[in-house]
């Protein structure tokens, strides 16, 4: 039994019931288990812990690559096993203790955090818990649909937990390659020279004397829960094609543009997809997630190579995807998130980062995490990584929320995570902005004359006129800049309809 999947005859005395592994986590370690955007998440062994946790009670600090699927991070917050959490999260019940102070959450740029681990700057991780295919017989990990931190965590932690999953695929073995760079500050240039550069191994080297326990589970990732593109995500992804094809004509690209990144979600998915009608070919994607718009752009010969940490697909496309996935393999690398998301390799490779915003504002400051500056989202996730070090840094993002009564556009943002600094372009539904060379108030006149919603654009050149008024590089008036955050707290609306 289990000979393809484990292949070092050593190991098979390891297997055990997800329960028993449950088991061996004690209060208050420090957890690192795989997943990444929902994807090759260890599945039974967290599901094992909640279990385990609402008959006797215990904590740990939980760190994954990002987010987790099958509502694991919902079951371990319902069940109070998390004291701490980092750094990136999508449950609705996870997101709701944070904000109420229940569980700290460390929200992070997601190319930090094993930095930080390996460096000792953070606490260790006692015992990582991580989703493979297979054990090599060397007693090698090969992963599965992500690689998130899961190599740094196996490496790193004094024990090991294998989940090996029968759902996932085999053929998914030669897909990851697993690079992990030395201890500064004499580490080495990371030789990722292209997109489909391979600089490293297709599984994970550890010792496998550090497996205590391997679980069999038998569980698919949950399936991508992005929407399909509307009116307004085609109408940002018009925009965007026509800025490209302006580069291109201004010889600033080519029609192979530069690689690509696109964030995670409904509106930088439609924006991929954006790209399936138009003039563009032979792109490559340099990106953390790779979403069903990878596949379509291979589909129609527009893709050339995706290099992500994690594949995240609808039901429909996994099927369809694994159905026949040679077509795809030699063309797709998985990489450990913190060489996806290098700033070394994102400012070699000249990416562009396409990234949605919860708001930004008159100058073009970024909050991608915080509704109202102070309750969170999800997290910065890569985006940080990515904006800071782009050839281009776009953000993103519909011009109104909640029918109308958010403008996405704003005075000042609540919370800042991109600053003026770090953003080239931002796009509405409404247009675009080119803040390439811009002083501030030529910023914001570009922003009120394209991006915002009708709606919204008489307030915002009130508050701009007032602002200049004043004076100042960057003109507000400190008085009324939070006016609208303040309203839509007080009344539901940002300004009265
Ligand atoms: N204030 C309050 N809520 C807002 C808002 C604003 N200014 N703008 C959007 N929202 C709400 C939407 O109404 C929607 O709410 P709902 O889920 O209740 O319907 C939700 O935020 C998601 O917005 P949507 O427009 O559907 O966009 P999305 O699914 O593309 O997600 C982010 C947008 C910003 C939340 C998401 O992209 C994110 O978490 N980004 C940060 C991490 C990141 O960029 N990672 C990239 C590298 S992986």
């Amino acid at each position: 039994m289990y000979r393809d999947r484990i292949r070092l005859p050593s190991l098979m005395s390891k297997i055990m019931s997800a329960a028993d592994a449950a088991a061996l986590i004690e209060d208050g370690m420090t957890v690192g288990m795989s997943g990444f955007t929902r994807a090759g998440e260890a599945k039974a062994v967290p599901h094992a812990l909640a279990e385990r946790a609402r008959l006797h009670p215990l904590k740990i600090s939980l760190m994954t690559g990002a987010s987790l699927g099958n509502d694991l991070d919902k079951q371990l917050t319902e069940s109070g096993v998390l004291s701490r959490r980092m750094p990136f999260q999508v449950d609705s019940t996870l997101r709701k203790a944070i904000n109420d102070g229940s569980v700290m959450f460390i929200d992070q740029h997601l190319s930090d955090t094993v930095e930080q681990l390996r460096n000792r700057q953070i606490k260790a991780v006692d015992l990582a818990v991580i989703e493979c295919v297979a054990i090599t017989d060397e007693g090698h990990l090969v992963l599965s649909t992500s690689v998130g931190n899961s190599a740094s965590f196996a490496i790193l932690a004094k024990q090991v937990i294998v989940e090996i999953n029968l759902a996932q695929p085999l053929e998914l073995e030669g897909l990851h390659d697993i690079y992990i760079p030395s201890y500064r500050p004499t580490r080495l240039p990371i030789p990722v020279l292209k997109a489909d550069s391979r600089i490293g191994s297709t599984a994970v080297k550890i010792d496998p004397a550090k497996i205590v326990g391997i679980v069999i589970s038998n569980q698919p990732d949950s399936n991508s829960t992005i929407l399909p593109p509307d009116d307004e995500t085609q109408a940002i992804a018009n925009h965007l094609v026509e800025f490209f094809k302006k580069e291109v004509r201004e010889d600033r690209l080519t029609n192979q543009l530069m690689p690509l990144q696109a964030g995670i979600g409904t509106i930088a998915n439609a924006v991929m997809h954006g790209l399936l009608d138009s003039p563009f070919h032979d792109m490559t994607m340099y990106s953390e997630v790779l979403q069903d718009s990878t596949f379509d752009l291979f589909d129609a010969g527009k893709l050339s190579f995706a290099s992500g940490s994690s594949m995240t697909l609808s039901a429909a496309k996994h099927d369809e995807v694994f159905a026949d996935f040679g077509r795809y393999k030699s063309r797709l690398v998985l990489r450990p998130q913190e060489i996806s998301n290098h700033p070394e390799v994102i400012r070699r490779l000249g990416i562009i980062g396409i990234n949605t915003a919860l708001e930004f504002d008159l100058y073009g400051n970024v909050n991608s995490t915080h509704v109202c500056g102070t309750r969170m989202m999800n997290g910065i996730g890569g985006s940080g990584d990515f904006a800071r070090n782009a050839h281009l840094a776009i953000f993103v993002t519909k011009s109104i929320a909640k029918g109308g009564a958010i403008s996405s556009v704003v005075p000042m943002v609540s919370h800042v995570d991109h600053t003026e600094h770090d953003v080239d372009i931002l796009v509405t539904e409404q247009g675009l902005a080119d803040l390439r060379g811009l002083a501030p108030r030529e910023r914001a006149r570009v922003i009120i004359d394209n991006c915002v919603h009708p709606d919204y654009r008489e307030a915002l050149n009130a508050y701009f006129t007032a602002a200049c008024a004043k004076g100042g590089h960057t003109p507000h008036v400190l008085r009324d800049a939070l006016s609208w955050h303040f309203n839509l707290e007080e009344t539901g609306q940002m300004l009265p309809r």
